[in-house]
């Protein structure tokens, strides 16, 4: 189905002003946004417009009682200008997952998807063209109900925003296992991509972050013992025979590059489990000299390798020399966003002008 999507041009573009070589993240917003509201049941005054701020009431329900879902990803161009998505369906049924444990409305793939390139290809000027640059979007939808009261909304808002971001350096991260607080539990919304995931995680990381460490490494909600996700990253334990992620048990998020990931390291050969792995099993494989590197995944910074683990008084250290896999991951997957490698996994969706005209 192709819906129609009417565009309002902004009078004047704010894209002289930006410096694209000094791009600090999520700070700089596009001319346009995509918006939409939910009313009686259906998605409603549909259109792309430009950037405007939006008045809340103060017992708006999402304020309140957190009905707040998002994703997050990039837009890249290849040489010849095309703007490039990454699997953009997996985001939208995602962003429909979210939304049903949420209790919120689903919006239709083929909306979600119309809505993201249509807005994009009119921002294609905005993509940056240094490497490892990026277009980031952003997806949100909220409860718009304006009363005090738990229950789900009957209104909602969604829009998709689109800011240039710069090159991600990710730099290597120290990791401190938590031992008192959980960012989600099974049966809970850890799988979500919604608001309250990430409030939870404040606290404990900035704790974390008093005592050297750059991000908690969650554990399960019962025993602190089973390895869950780091920040906005999902986790590879690169062992001499295998590759290990965490099982997604309803408690972490479904990644999107731990997809490609899993896929990409597949097809080369590699071994790959998705099950259980316990912290034990962790320090018993490194003392042994079984555990290569460890790193994070994530649409932001691709791949981020683990220079450190602290569990209780163990301190795990990985020296510079084992960052292997993750390495060619990330240039891997920035070469395929570029349009530089064959898509030998029919992930990139190129957009041609053809078809927005
Ligand atoms: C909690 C959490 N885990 C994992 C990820 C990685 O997911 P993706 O690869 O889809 O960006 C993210 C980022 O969105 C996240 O917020």
């Amino acid at each position: 189905m192709s819906y129609t999507i009417p565009i309002e041009k902004s009078t004047q573009s704010r894209l002289g002003e930006i410096d694209f070589e000094n791009l600090p993240f999520g700070r700089i917003l596009t001319d346009h946004m995509f918006e939409m509201d939910y009313l009686d049941g259906e998605w409603t005054n549909i259109g792309i417009r430009p950037v405007k701020p939006m008045q809340l009431s103060p017992v708006n329900l999402a304020l309140h009682y957190g009905q707040s879902i998002f994703e997050g990803m990039k837009a890249s161009i290849d040489a010849d200008g095309h703007p490039l998505l990454l699997r953009p369906e997996m985001h939208a049924k995602r962003m429909n997952l979210s939304a049903e444990r949420m209790c919120m409305p689903t919006i239709p793939e083929e909306l979600f998807i119309e809505a993201l390139e249509k807005l994009v290809y009119l921002e294609k000027d905005w993509i940056p063209k240094i490497s490892g640059s990026a277009l980031y979007i952003r997806p949100i939808m909220f409860a718009a109900d304006e009363f005090i009261g738990v229950a789900p909304g009957e209104k909602y808002k969604f829009f998709i925003l689109t800011l240039p971001v710069g090159p991600y350096y990710s730099k290597p991260i120290s990791l401190l296992t938590e031992q008192k607080y959980v960012r989600a539990v099974d049966g809970g919304i850890g799988e979500a991509k919604t608001a309250g995931n990430y409030a939870a995680s404040l606290l404990p990381a900035k704790l974390a972050k008093k005592k050297g460490y750059d991000q908690i490494m969650w554990m399960d909600a019962h025993e602190f013992k089973y390895i869950q996700e780091v920040g906005t990253m999902n986790l590879f334990f690169v062992f001499k025979d295998k590759v290990v992620t965490p099982a997604t048990d309803g408690s972490i998020l479904k990644g999107i590059t731990r997809d490609c990931f899993i896929k990409i390291l597949s097809s080369w050969g590699h071994r790959v489990e998705e099950r259980k792995i316990s912290i034990d099993e962790v320090i018993d494989a490194y003392d042994l000299g079984d555990l290569v590197e460890v790193f994070g995944s994530g649409t932001a910074a691709v791949s981020t390798q683990v220079s450190k683990i602290t569990h209780k008084s163990k301190h795990l250290v990985f020296s510079e020399d084992r960052w292997t896999l993750s390495k060619k991951l990330k240039t891997y997957l920035n070469n395929l966003r570029a349009g530089n490698l064959t898509d030998d996994f029919g992930w990139i969706v190129k957009l041609e002008e053809e078809a927005f005209v």
